[in-house]
């Protein structure tokens, strides 16, 4: 089993009558260490989560259902969390996005889970998709994302989904499903062959019963195409094809960074509305003349670090050996927030400069653009 080093420290929830008792006597770490021995999924007030089913979806990628213990939080169909585990004896932390939705009874109560895609010399997803097991235990933050459903869906919606973008995409249709599908929902879903595809069959069920629920899958990569099969990259005339009228629809696109972009670009004034989430950075490259070693003083640490100035702080701390707390890597999730109390930075994604002093700093989308330091 890995184990998980200590992590984010939530309030713990008000406990029972003998947890408050007995909370003044207990150190939460030496708690951890003997219960483990009994349970590791029981923590003192650590968010963690057993695997309690573990099944292969697609090629190279797997599902995990979990069993949460209590610290664990609540989320709303389309969210993502940070989930953590030791990988190599190195806490790694990433962003996956909830499948399913909340069960709040029967017999998957509680259960949480999660689809992740192998991504090749990946760290954690190398360890998800491939050593996991079932009893094994990750550590869960809190569920993060904009990306949820209105409280009263109407109207036509088209969902674009790319790759592992299909994630959030498939919890609001399960979502939906469960509210007996209010909308007129188009779902096209692109990946580079078949074999990749995940929930193929219940996507092709919901299309076959619903009649409100259409689906198209795209290939990219696929030699041949069976019948109802799309080949190509998302284009003006692919949506066209397969959409018809955009101007009615309600979008949500998730996937790579560059798909998000293109989805956004190519119904920009012309869709009702746009909501999308990227897994991953479509930040431009720092222009090469203006490259340079910037000195970047960590005054928790009392360390004093030389970096180049065109990567992410994050980046570039990890690169120095350093472990810094982080998530989603992409500016969402406010995990790797930390006072920034002298210097210049700028969001890698929006340009914007800041030269104030102590100020909150996201360190995977801000890069030094003079000496800095930091509050870590
Ligand atoms: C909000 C959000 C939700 C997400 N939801 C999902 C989901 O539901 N399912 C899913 O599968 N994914 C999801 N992702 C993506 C996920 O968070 C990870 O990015 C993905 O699993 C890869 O993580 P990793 O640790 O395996 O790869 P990393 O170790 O981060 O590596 C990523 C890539 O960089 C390369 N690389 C790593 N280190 C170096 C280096 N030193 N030099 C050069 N290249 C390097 C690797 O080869 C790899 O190609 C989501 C992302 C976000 C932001
Ligand atoms: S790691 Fe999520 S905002 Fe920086």
């Amino acid at each position: 089993m890995p184990s998980l080093s200590s992590s984010t420290r939530r309030t713990r929830p008000a406990g029972s009558a003998l947890g408050r008792l007995v909370e003044p006597l207990v150190q939460p770490g030496i708690f951890d260490f003997w219960v483990g021995h009994l349970n590791p999924a029981w923590s003192w007030e650590r968010p963690l989560a057993r695997v309690v089913e573990r099944r292969v979806e697609a090629a190279d990628t797997v599902t995990l259902v979990l069993k949460p213990n209590r610290h664990c939080g609540s989320f709303k169909p389309g969210q993502h969390v940070n989930l953590s585990a030791e990988v190599n004896g190195r806490r790694v932390t990433r962003s996956y996005s909830y499948t399913g939705t909340p069960q709040t009874k029967g017999p998957n109560k509680g259960l949480l889970s999660f689809t992740i895609k192998r991504t090749e010399g990946g760290r954690l997803s190398t360890h998800l998709c491939r050593d996991l097991r079932e009893g094994d235990v990750l550590e869960l933050g809190e569920a993060f994302g904009e990306m949820t459903l209105p409280a009263q869906p109407q109207g036509q919606w088209l969902f674009l989904a790319a790759g592992s973008g299909i994630t959030p995409l498939m919890s609001l249709t399960r979502a939906l499903v469960a509210q007996q599908m209010p909308v007129d929902l188009t779902l096209i879903y692109w990946a580079k062959t078949r074999a990749e595809l995940c929930f193929l069959l219940e996507l092709r069920q919901l299309a076959a019963n619903q009649p409100r629920f259409k689906l198209h899958t795209v290939l990219t990569h696929e030699a041949q195409l069976l019948a109802g099969e799309h080949r190509g990259f998302i284009s003006a005339e692919q949506l066209q094809e397969l959409v018809g009228d955009l101007s009615a629809r309600q979008v949500y696109a998730c996937g790579p960074g560059g798909f998000v972009d293109t989805a956004r670009e190519l119904t920009a004034g012309i869709a009702r509305s746009f909501m999308a989430e990227g897994f991953t950075p479509s930040a431009p490259a720092v222009d090469p003349s203006e490259l340079k070693d910037v000195r970047v003083t960590l005054l928790k640490s009392g360390r004093e670090l030389t970096v180049s100035n065109g990567t992410s702080l994050l980046d570039a701390l990890e690169a120095q050996g350093l472990n810094p707390k982080s998530g989603c890597r992409m500016g969402i999730c406010h995990s790797c927030v930390c006072t920034k109390h002298s210097g210049t930075v700028q969001d890698m994604h929006t340009k914007d400069i800041d030269a104030e002093g102590d100020t909150p700093v996201r360190i995977c989308v801000s890069r030094a653009t003079t000496d800095v330091s930091l509050d870590l």
